[in-house]
C-alpha cells in the first residue's frame, strides 16, 4: 500500500478522529500511471494524477494537503460529494407529501449543497475494495439538515485502466425524501496551481441551459442556446472566449454557474456530457453521466485567499467544475426530472471522468 501520493501528500497528514470516526487518505493506482487519492472526510477527491502529453504525471484537481485544512471552512466543497441535495433549493423550503420542510438558508436566500453540514463535511465509512476502488457509505439520519427519512448512501470511486475515474452512486430511504448527489471536483487540466482555466477548450453536449434569477435559481423552462452566444458550447471554444461578455446571465453568475441540459436519447442513459482540453498539457477530460444535467461552475468565487496543495493559492477562475446532477431547485419545478425517492426504490447514478493526453 502506498503511503505517499505522486504529488507528495502523506497518508499520515490525513489521519484523524472526526466526530468519533477514523479519517484517512486512500490512494488508488492503475497500470497506466494514473493515481487518485480520496479521503472519507466529505468523500473528497484530494488529487488526480494523470500523464500529460509528455507522460509527466500532472495533478488536475484543486485541494488541500492535510485534514486540518480540509476541516476549516474555506471552500468546503473541493472534490466533495454534495448532498443530500447538491445545488440550490429556493428559500430552503419545500413541500413533500403534504408536509412542509425547512432547511438551513446558507447561500443568499437559498439552501446550497445540503445545508450547514452537508455530506461534504461528514465522515463516511470507507472500505478500500482493491487497489483501484474505494467504497464510501453514509447513513444520513432522518431529520438531518431538515431532510426526511434515513437515507443510506453508497459511493464507489473506481480508477480504471484507461485512466477514468468512475463514480457510482446508490441510495435508499425509509421515508419519501429528495436527493441530488454530485461530485464537486475543481479541475485545472494545466495542473493545480495554474492560475486560469479561460484557455481550456470546452464542449458541452447540450442544446439548452437553465437561465436563472440573480440568486442562481432557474427561472423555469430550458432556453435553447443560440449560435455564437456565451452559452453555446455545442462546438469547442475556450471557456474564456465570452466569459466577460455583457450578458445578464454571466453577470448574475459572476461567470458561468449554470446547469446545462445534457442531450440524451432516453432518460438515465449513460451519455457524453462534456469535453475539456488544456492547451498547455494536452490533457483531455471526457465526461459521461446518467444524470440529466451538468452544472458548469468556473470558480468565480475563488479569490486566492487560502493556501492549497504545494503552497498554491487558487485565484478566481483557476478551476472549473462539471457537476453532474439533477437540475437546481427541482422540487419546485414539477416539469424537471424528479429528485423524489420513495421507500422500496433504489436510486442509482453513474458518472465517468476519463483523462487522456495528446
Ligand atoms: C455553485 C456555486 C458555488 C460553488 C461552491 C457551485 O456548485 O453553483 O455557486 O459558489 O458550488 O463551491
Amino acid at each position: 500500500m502506498k503511503t505517499t501520493t505522486l504529488g507528495g501528500l502523506k497518508k499520515t497528514d490525513f489521519e484523524a478522529i472526526v466526530d468519533g470516526k477514523q479519517v484517512s487518505l486512500f490512494i488508488l493506482t492503475n497500470k497506466n500511471g494514473a493515481e487518485v487519492a480520496a479521503t472519507n472526510f466529505g468523500a473528497k477527491i484530494v488529487s488526480i494524477h494523470v500523464p500529460d502529453k509528455t507522460g509527466k504525471p500532472t495533478d488536475v484537481v484543486l485541494g488541500k494537503s492535510n485534514i486540518r485544512d480540509y476541516m476549516n471552512d474555506q471552500e468546503p466543497y473541493f472534490g466533495a460529494i454534495c448532498g443530500r441535495t447538491a445545488n440550490r433549493i429556493a428559500f430552503g423550503r419545500f413541500l413533500l407529501d403534504g408536509e412542509k420542510y425547512e432547511l438551513a438558508v446558507n447561500n443568499g436566500p437559498n439552501s446550497l449543497h445540503g445545508g450547514i453540514k452537508g455530506y461534504n463535511s461528514v465522515v463516511w465509512d470507507a472500505k478500500q475494495i482493491d487497489e483501484q476502488s474505494l467504497q464510501l457509505s453514509y447513513l444520513s439520519p432522518d431529520g438531518e439538515e431538515g431532510f426526511p427519512g434515513n437515507l443510506q448512501v453508497t459511493v464507489i470511486y473506481r480508477l480504471t485502466d484507461d485512466n477514468a475515474l468512475e463514480i457510482e452512486y446508490q441510495a435508499e430511504t425509509d421515508k419519501t425524501t429528495i436527493l441530488n448527489l454530485t461530485n464537486h471536483s475543481y479541475f485545472n487540466l494545466s495542473g493545480e496551481g495554474d492560475p486560469y482555466i479561460g484557455d481550456h477548450e470546452l464542449q458541452i453536449n447540450a442544446t439548452s441551459f437553465l437561465p436563472t434569477n440573480d440568486v442562481a435559481i432557474p427561472l423555469g423552462r430550458p432556453e435553447e442556446v443560440e449560435d455564437n452566444t456565451p452559452f453555446d458550447f455545442r462546438s469547442p471554444k475556450t471557456i474564456g472566449a465570452q466569459i466577460d461578455d455583457e450578458n445578464t446571465q454571466l453577470i448574475y453568475g459572476n461567470g458561468y454557474d449554470h446547469n446545462f441540459i445534457i442531450r440524451k436519447n432516453e432518460e438515465n442513459e449513460l451519455s457524453f456530457a462534456a469535453r475539456a482540453v488544456s492547451p498547455k498539457t494536452g490533457i483531455v477530460l471526457d465526461t459521461y453521466t446518467t444524470e440529466p444535467g451538468v452544472q458548469l461552475y468556473t470558480g468565480n468565487f475563488l479569490d486566492g485567499s487560502f493556501v492549497g496543495k504545494n503552497g498554491h493559492t487558487y485565484p478566481k477562475r483557476s478551476a472549473f467544475c462539471l457537476e453532474m446532477q439533477h437540475y437546481p431547485d427541482s422540487i419546485h419545478h414539477p416539469d424537471y426530472p424528479s429528485v423524489v425517492l420513495v421507500p422500496g426504490e433504489t436510486f442509482r447514478s453513474k458518472t465517468i471522468y476519463r483523462f487522456s493526453a495528446g
